[in-house]
């Protein structure tokens, strides 16, 4: 349908707790998934959240179909459309609650990135566009990505969440020809 600005960090509307929706499978709920899947896909983004866009509204898009060249290794998940999600991190089988340390990037953060402490395996739960519940436990790229996605709906950016500053950097320097052409 469009794309539309992404909001950068600064932006005081990245800052707000989002509203849960409270309509599924109405047209406005439908053009703006499409316009955030337009958005995500023109910026080579592994995901995107409403607020991103400016619309105060629990709704997260990630994943792809094909490979995403900003993350071109990554295990491929599934895309999905995310709606008033609630996340529970999942202990392993000793009981502890893991984390796990990768780089991550932010369309709303672009040239930068670093390394954040993520939940090693969760559980999220929520709705899709048309009402139908969502209910995955999942591990890996695929958790961090949905906590990324869904720290957005909380006000919070990944800088916020890292505890490592010796490893947050320009993208350019910390990998060298990885997005020559591409910002995040
Ligand atoms: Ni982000």
């Amino acid at each position: 349908m469009a794309i539309r600005e992404i909001l950068k960090m600064g932006d005081a509307r990245l800052l707000r707790v989002a509203k849960p929706v409270t309509v599924f499978d109405s047209d406005d709920l439908h053009r703006l998934i499409l316009d955030l899947l337009d958005t995500m896909a023109a910026a080579n983004g592994a995901g995107l959240a409403a607020p991103q866009i400016g619309v105060d509204l629990q709704l997260v898009i990630f994943g792809t179909d094909a490979p995403n060249p900003r993350y071109p290794d990554a295990p491929l998940v599934p895309r999905t459309v995310l709606i008033n999600p609630v996340i529970t991190p999942l202990p392993d089988a000793s009981g502890a609650l893991l984390e796990d340390e990768d780089w991550e990037g932010c369309l709303s953060v672009p040239g930068l990135r670093a390394v954040v402490p993520r939940f090693a395996r969760i559980r999220y739960a929520g709705f899709d566009q048309y009402g139908d519940p969502i209910d995955r436990k999942v591990e890996g790229f695929h958790a961090r990505v949905v906590q990324h996605e869904c720290d957005h709906l909380i006000g919070k950016l990944y800088p916020m969440r890292v505890r490592d500053f010796s490893r947050f950097g320009f993208t350019e320097v910390l990998f060298p020809g990885l997005d020559a052409v591409q910002d995040d």
